[in-house]
C-alpha cells in the first residue's frame, strides 16, 4: 500500500520523505488554509520535493471553470494530480483533463456508485472518505471494500486512495482491506510506529547492557 501525507506542511512532509515514507502528497483547500501559504507556491515545492503524485485541489464548481483550473495546477509541475470533487460537474472536467493525459484525484467520494462514476470518468484516483463515514456512524472501510471489489470485478485501474484517515486502526484496516493509497496526516504516520511493548522491550535491553559494563564504540 502506499503513502501519500495529507498535509500541506513542507516541513512535516520533508522529515517523513527522507525517511522513504511518502509515496504522494495530498491537499485540500483546509489543508492550504491551515499552512497559511499560497496555493501555486507550496504546491510547487511539494511538488519539487516529492517524486510521487501530489493532489492540488479546484474550487471552482463549473466544469469549464474547473478544467481551467485543473490545468493550471497541472502546470505547476509533471507529478500534479488535479482534485475534483464527486459532483456531476467535477466529473465532466474528470472526464476532459483524463483525456488530456492528465492525472485526475476524484475526492469526497462517500459511496461505491460515486466510485464507480469516478472509474468510468477516467479518475487516476478515488478518494473515498473514510473518517467523515465513520463520524455519522456509518461504516468507511466497508466502503472501501465494496469499491475495491467492484474495481476488480470489472478491472478499472483507478487507484483506491484511502482518504480521511484520523487513526492507526484505519491504516491496518486500508492495508487489510486492498486499498491501494492511503493518504493520512503526519501525526498518524508517526503513531504507526508505536508500541508500548518496543518502549518497554527497549528499556529493559539498556537496563542489562549497562550491567554488562560493555562498549560497543
Ligand atoms: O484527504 C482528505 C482529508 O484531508 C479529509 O480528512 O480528517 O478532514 O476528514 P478529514
Amino acid at each position: 500500500m502506499k503513502f501519500f501525507v495529507d498535509t500541506a506542511e513542507i516541513d512535516a512532509i520533508a522529515e517523513l520523505n527522507e525517511l522513504g515514507m511518502v509515496d504522494g502528497v495530498t491537499t485540500n483547500p483546509s489543508l492550504i488554509l491551515k499552512s497559511g501559504r499560497d496555493i501555486i507556491e507550496v504546491t510547487k515545492e511539494i511538488a519539487d520535493l516529492v517524486d510521487g503524485p501530489v493532489s492540488a485541489e479546484v474550487v471552482a464548481t463549473q466544469a469549464e471553470a474547473m478544467i481551467e483550473e485543473g490545468r493550471k495546477l497541472a502546470g505547476i509541475a509533471d507529478n500534479i494530480a488535479i482534485k475534483l470533487p464527486l459532483t456531476w460537474n467535477g466529473l465532466k472536467a474528470c472526464k476532459t483533463l483524463s483525456s488530456e493525459g492528465r492525472m485526475v484525484n476524484v475526492t469526497l467520494c462517500f459511496s461505491s456508485n460515486q466510485a464507480l462514476l469516478a472509474a468510468k470518468a477516467g479518475a487516476a484516483f478515488i478518494s473515498p472518505f473514510i473518517g467523515r463515514l465513520d463520524d455519522i456512524n456509518l461504516d468507511g472501510m466497508e466502503l472501501i471494500a465494496d469499491i475495491r471489489q467492484i474495481y476488480d470485478t470489472y478491472g478499472f485501474e483507478t487507484e483506491i486512495l484511502a482518504a480521511s484517515i484520523r487513526n492507526v486502526n484505519h491504516v491496518t484496516d486500508c492495508a487489510r482491506t486492498g486499498a491501494d493509497v492511503m493518504t493520512a496526516p503526519p501525526e498518524v504516520i508517526h503513531k504507526l510506529a508505536l508500541h508500548p511493548l518496543t518502549d518497554k522491550g527497549l528499556e529493559t535491553f539498556l537496563n542489562d547492557w549497562e550491567k554488562t559494563g560493555q562498549k560497543i564504540l
